[in-house]
């Protein structure tokens, strides 16, 4: 399922969230095992890591990759692709597509697109919350330069409680290297 959905989305050049959703994979697989999470929870992992923005193939192409400042219609737009990443993989694979749904949760509640909090949100979407924002602050966006690794773990540390999961932040810290190395290593 997952290959098919990767190449779509090479296929239609959105490469960058293809590679991105590959490294989210690999860190969320360094945060599991520092979790100890089982073998058939690592693949679940594994795999609604790699789909978890899949839903943006459906968001317009202009919009996700404007250089300035977005609209509130525009962040709408963009926010729905967790709505849209669960339509399309639900006939599928329901765990998958609740994991996608669930991505931009936050632990105080102040996510979206349910507003859930604390452990109302499923464990591995919060995984996968942290492993997300690792990548994306270590990486350039259109919009600003990447953040070094000591600046991505203060704003990690900053956001325990508020927008992550303190155990699985906890979880980045203890593994630190681990991750720091993989993301080198692309
Ligand atoms: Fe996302």
């Amino acid at each position: 399922m997952m290959n098919e959905y990767i190449s779509e989305m090479v296929a239609q050049e959105d490469k960058s969230t293809a590679e991105h959703s590959g490294r989210v994979a690999k860190i969320a697989d360094i945060l599991g095992r520092a979790l100890r999470l089982s073998e058939s929870e690592l693949l679940t992992l594994d795999e609604a890591a790699k789909l978890h923005d899949i839903g943006k193939i459906k968001v317009d192409v202009k919009i996700l990759q404007k250089p300035a400042r977005l609209t509130d219609e525009e962040f709408a737009e963009i926010k729905k692709h967790t709505v849209y990443g669960f339509t399309m993989i639900s006939p599928k694979d329901d765990m998958i597509a609740s994991l996608i749904l669930s991505h931009h949760e936050r632990w105080d509640g102040s996510g979206y697109p349910n507003g859930l909090s604390g452990c109302n949100i499923p464990y591995l979407s919060r995984v996968i919350a942290v492993a997300d924002s690792i990548d994306a602050m270590m990486s350039d966006r259109c919009y600003r330069k990447a953040l070094s690794w000591s600046q991505c773990l203060d704003e990690l540390d900053k956001n325990r409680n508020k927008m992550y999961d303190p155990k699985v932040v906890d979880a980045a810290f203890v593994c630190q290297a681990m991750i720091f190395n993989a993301l080198c290593a692309d």
